[in-house]
């Protein structure tokens, strides 16, 4: 079917008291796999493109693959911005065809970040996409950092509210102790901000750096109240050890299709696995 906006998979993830997993793609193999597991599931899922992803393949190749793939399937898709950085990237993403847009400007002072978003929600909403904002730093480990200054790197539940009501986003990303990337050790998140947050923000909530969080943290996540989940390493791993696995065992393997179709299947694997973890699946 035809993409659908990112608001109207959030919220029925509300209603409904799950989340949606949000994989990030960069190739047609990954959107495939990701496409298929969520038919396969009938789950409804986001796709998403992070700044790195538009280099690497190009905004139209992105949109066209992405489109193509929702069309043989009967299930919600989404394709939305991965950590947007600038307006104009946003518009070209609105342009392009994508049914959400994230605007990540939690680099930048609060008032900063709100005036950003607001603009962005602005436009997006006239043509019918979603925004996600993001508060609070999302980085690595938190190991190091004192407890106040580890405050302020979280996202604090009263700006959180104050963001969401001055910008009016769908979605907003927030830092409780999830890193991108690999983890060194095991990620320890703040349920109790996640719940603070969660009594006082209406608009969706959304978990970044979730590969390698331990399945018992995301199932409390959800049950506190998390809608959006993103998934790209654990992708990028099961597509790796796919063709590593198929190169240790036949060196001489030239074909490129025996490589990807194995991490193919591999990433379809980790798809659905997330996808009945965060509770989306039969959903659709
Ligand atoms: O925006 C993308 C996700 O937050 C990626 O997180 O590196 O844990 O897969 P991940
Ligand atoms: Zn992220």
């Amino acid at each position: 079917m035809p993409l659908v906006s990112g608001k109207e998979i959030l919220q029925a993830a509300k209603k409904g008291g799950y989340a949606v997993g949000a994989f990030n793609v960069n190739n047609m193999e990954i959107i495939q796999a990701i496409v298929e597991a969520a038919e396969e599931e009938r789950s409804p899922v986001l796709l998403q493109a992070s700044q790195g992803a538009i280099k690497y393949a190009g905004l139209d190749y992105i949109v066209a693959l992405v489109r193509v793939a929702a069309g043989k399937v009967s299930v919600p898709v989404a394709l939305n911005l991965d950590h947007g950085t600038s307006f104009d990237q946003a518009m070209k993403c609105l342009r392009g065809g994508f049914t959400a847009v994230m605007l990540d400007g939690s680099h930048y002072p609060f008032d900063e970040n709100v005036a950003l978003v607001k603009k962005v929600v602005a436009v997006a909403h006239a043509v019918g996409v979603s925004v996600e904002g993001e508060l609070g730093r999302i980085g690595g480990t938190e190991d190091d950092i004192s407890v106040d200054a580890k405050d302020a790197y979280m996202t604090l539940p009263e700006e959180a509210k104050k963001f969401a009501d001055l910008t009016e986003v769908d979605a907003l990303a927030v830092a409780i102790g999830t890193a991108h990337g690999v983890y060194h050790g095991e990620p320890k998140l703040d349920f109790e901000r996640l719940s603070a947050i969660r009594k006082i923000v209406d608009c969706a909530l959304v978990l970044h750096g979730a590969s390698g969080v331990p399945d018992e943290a995301i199932k409390r996540a959800v049950k506190i109240g998390v809608q959006k989940i993103n998934i790209d390493t654990e992708i990028r791993q099961a597509f790796t050890n796919g063709i590593k696995k198929v190169m240790a065992e036949k060196p001489n393997e030239f074909d490129p299709r025996k490589l990807l179709g194995p991490s193919k299947e591999a990433m379809k694997e980790v798809v659905k696995s997330k996808m009945r973890l965060f509770g989306s699946s039969q959903k659709a």
